[in-house]
């Protein structure tokens, strides 16, 4: 069996995170026991990577119900959408946050309909949120064991980011492919670009990927294109944080550039994310809103100036055009191009076992 990373655990002391700034040097893990701490370790990125910080929010929420000090079902009314407003301001572009806290709304709201007992009405929220963690793990086991059908039998494979068990909470999405893939029998050698400005790729990708065991290598992000022209890579799999109707995809800054030189040299490029992560509400990904990061991420260096005192700008995401994605890999299935026809068909199948909602509900990204 792999090595497969942990970001959050719900426990009986609270919520608990890795530390996520902090890898690979350093394995450090905080408990938080208030939704506003909660809040402000997504927004720090202690956590981040779009599944993960949906658990996360829904954990939020399940903390700020279950600490709450209110008396009387009122009281509890009257502080839930505080609540959720915090977890919804963190972070705007991964829309399985607004998915997950959605999905606590709807509980918080059924379980109140049904009874006015507090313990009964907390006790329903901590396990909502924890049928949500399971769930992004179920989800990933099965786009892992879709995705794996796609990729090469043995050569050189692609991401981009960290869309692994870190950014999911569960064995991951492209690595999770990777992963079942390998454990299939493939023979695969991932690279690995280091994602600048915030290193995901050579901070945590390759950290997990090393503890998985599985062989990596380490490119700068400039290096894509001089992979891709070799004819060595046989097929690119990243993850993905908004999926608009017609297929355009969010995903880390960079996304874009290399599924244009994916497109250039002919190498099947591969979008793996849960049905959580499609926001049908949004026609196409110019409507996708963009997280703007500090300009200090770019201009510094681990607190030290790399460039001098000049404007900087940090877009966090870019958006591919779906006629550039082969095919997005979900837990229900494997689906290409017209995507306004396929994922409208996808969204409306029966989730596998678990009762998920397929697609984030319209207007999302309002607070709740
Ligand atoms: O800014 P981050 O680190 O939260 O961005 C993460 C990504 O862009 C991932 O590729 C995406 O969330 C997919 S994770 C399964």
């Amino acid at each position: 069996m792999m090595r497969v990373a942990q970001p959050i655990r719900w426990t009986s002391e609270g919520v608990v995170m890795l530390d996520q700034r902090r890898l690979p040097a350093e394995v450090i893990h905080h408990t938080y026991t208030d939704y506003r701490e909660v809040a402000r370790a997504i927004g720090e990125m202690v956590i981040r990577g779009a599944p993960a910080i949906g658990v996360a929010a829904a954990m939020g929420v399940a903390l700020g119900v279950e600490r709450s000090a209110a008396r009387t079902l009122e009281e509890l009314k009257t502080e839930f959408p505080v609540v959720c407003d915090t977890l919804a301001r963190t972070r705007p572009t991964a829309v399985d946050l607004f998915w997950a806290i959605e999905r606590m709304k709807q509980r918080f709201a059924e379980v109140c309909a049904g009874t006015r007992d507090l313990v009964r009405i907390r006790a329903a929220m901590v396990a909502e949120a924890q049928q949500i963690h399971l769930q992004k793990k179920t989800d990933d086991e099965a786009i892992g064991r879709f995705g794996a059908e796609l990729m090469p039998a043995e050569g050189q494979v692609m991401t981009h980011c960290n869309a692994g068990a870190l950014a999911t909470a569960g064995i991951g999405s492209a690595l999770g492919v990777i992963r079942v893939a390998v454990e299939q029998g493939h023979k695969l050698h991932v690279l690995v670009p280091e994602t600048r400005p915030y290193l995901q790729g050579a901070r945590l990708t390759a950290w997990e990927l090393v503890e998985g065991g599985i062989p990596l290598t380490l490119i700068t992000d400039n290096m894509v294109g001089h992979f891709l022209k070799t004819g060595k890579v046989g097929a690119i799999v990243v993850g993905a944080d908004r999926i608009a109707a017609n297929g355009d995809t969010a995903n880390k800054i960079g996304t874009y550039q290399i599924a244009v030189l994916a497109h250039e040299n002919r190498v099947p490029f591969y979008v793996a994310a849960p049905t959580s992560t499609l926001d049908l509400s949004l026609a196409s990904g110019e409507h996708i809103p963009i997280e703007e990061r500090p300009a200090e991420e770019v201009t510094h260096f681990r607190g030290v100036r790399i460039a001098p005192e000049v404007a900087a700008a940090n877009p966090a995401f870019d958006v591919t055009p779906a006629r550039l994605i082969s095919a997005i890999i979900t837990e229900r299935g494997v689906v290409r191009a017209p995507y306004t026809e396929s994922l409208r068909r996808l969204a409306a199948t029966p989730a596998p076992r678990s009762a998920a909602p397929a697609a984030a509900p319209a207007g999302h990204t309002k607070s709740c």
